[in-house]
């Protein structure tokens, strides 16, 4: 045991290294008069209301730096003849990763066209980059109350997002049926429990079925702590709404998830300590606000108002892997797992006390 966790904690190191390599060759790249700067907010995660004050931020925005299409370079993608022992590692950075995105969902788009946009993506909505091999394994997981627009807009958005980091992903819509109110914490955690079935996946994200992410730099990985992603959204004037806003966009390991005890069905129980956030003693990162930029997706209905007891604990189960020990513990009841071309359809019965 001592020597699992000796192991860990060195992976963990590592793992931080190249994160602040990576950030740091980013943040060089991009900004280069004031990337060490940028870079040190970052990593004292810088209260967000001094970010707004940046000047490279009005810069992206007037300057009018040059954005891609999500799509654009990703048909250079190719699997290679190659059996995976002999793939060669991804690179550092990937080279598909550009900085900001255009939004740009064509008129009448049909699923049928999404799939022919991603031929790599297989069965389930997984994808591994063809040509290396990625040490990133992230799972999306989306909650879903019948947005169908949205959700198509999503995945013809994120599907080529994520490939172009070059991660091994998969993406998890989690459907309620049943119930009365939708209850986005409740869907969470469900999507968590039932994608840790498929993978070791070592990074989860928790995402909104309407935001649709504007710059390839916020790479869907997860760092040392959890992580609130959506920071900038346009419909907020690309800060936060308010200093506490929790909304959107959350990335966890899943040592994290058990940690925080999963989503509570309203909000976390976040404590601050200082002028940091704080989730059960871990700080909260937050992704600069350059990158952390997201398009909502507005009209349809908004289901704002979430309800039920709180999830249950789940840190018992700690030392099972990945099963929640009995339904009792999440209360939740799988109707059906389906594998669609661009995504698996998880669809529950949430309400309380379903039969075991
Ligand atoms: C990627 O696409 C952009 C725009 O379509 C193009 O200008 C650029 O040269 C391409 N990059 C590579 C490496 O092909
Ligand atoms: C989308 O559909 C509408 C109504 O069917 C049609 O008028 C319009 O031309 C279509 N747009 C495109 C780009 O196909
Ligand atoms: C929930 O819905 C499913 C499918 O619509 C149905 O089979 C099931 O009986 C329902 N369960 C309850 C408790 O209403
Ligand atoms: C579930 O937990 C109970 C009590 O903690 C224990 O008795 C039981 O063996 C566990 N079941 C499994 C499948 O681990
Ligand atoms: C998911 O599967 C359920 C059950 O088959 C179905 O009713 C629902 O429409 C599906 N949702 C999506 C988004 O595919």
């Amino acid at each position: 045991m001592p020597e699992q966790m000796e192991q860990q904690r060195g992976l963990l190191l590592l793992f931080l290294g190249v994160q602040l390599l990576l950030v740091g060759m980013f943040l060089y790249q991009n900004h280069r008069g004031q990337g060490f700067t940028s870079f040190l907010r970052f990593l004292i995660q810088a209260k967000p209301e001094e970010a707004e004050g940046l000047p490279f931020l009005a810069q992206v925005a007037s300057a009018g730096l040059p954005s891609w299409d999500v799509y654009s370079n990703l048909s250079q993608i190719h699997p290679m003849d190659l059996s995976d022992e002999d793939l060669p590692n991804c690179p550092a950075i990937s080279p598909y990763i550009n900085g900001p995105l255009k939004v740009m969902i064509p008129e009448n788009l049909t699923m049928e066209q999404v799939v022919e946009k991603n031929p790599l993506v297989e069965l389930g909505g997984q994808y591994w980059p063809p040509d290396c091999w990625t040490h990133h394994h992230t799972a999306v997981v989306v909650p879903y109350y019948g947005q169908a627009r949205h959700l198509q807009h999503l995945l013809f958005h994120l599907h080529p997002f994520l490939q172009r980091q070059q991660l091994h992903y998969g993406i998890y819509v989690v459907n309620q049926v049943n119930s009365t109110a939708f209850n986005r914490g409740k869907l969470r955690n469900v999507g968590f429990w039932e994608a840790m079935q498929d993978e070791d996946w070592d990074c989860v994200f928790f995402h909104d079925v309407n935001l649709l992410p504007e710059d390839d730099r916020n790479l869907y990985i997860c760092d040392i702590f959890p992580a609130h992603v959506a920071v900038a959204i346009d419909k907020f004037n690309y800060k936060l709404p308010y200093r506490g806003y929790l909304g959107g966009v959350f990335a966890l390991r899943p040592i994290h998830y058990l940690r925080i005890n999963g989503f509570p069905s309203t909000h976390w129980v976040w404590q601050k300590g200082g002028d940091r956030h704080h989730l059960s003693g871990m700080p909260l990162l937050r992704p600069h606000l350059l990158f952390g930029r997201y398009h909502m997706l507005e009209e349809g209905p908004d289901p704002s108002q979430e309800q039920s007891p709180p999830s249950p604990g789940l840190q018992a189960l700690i030392r099972h892997k990945w099963r929640p020990n009995g339904t009792d513990l999440l209360d939740y009841r799988l109707l059906s797992k389906e594998l669609q071309p661009l995504y698996t359809n998880l669809t529950v019965d949430i309400s309380p006390s379903v039969p075991g």
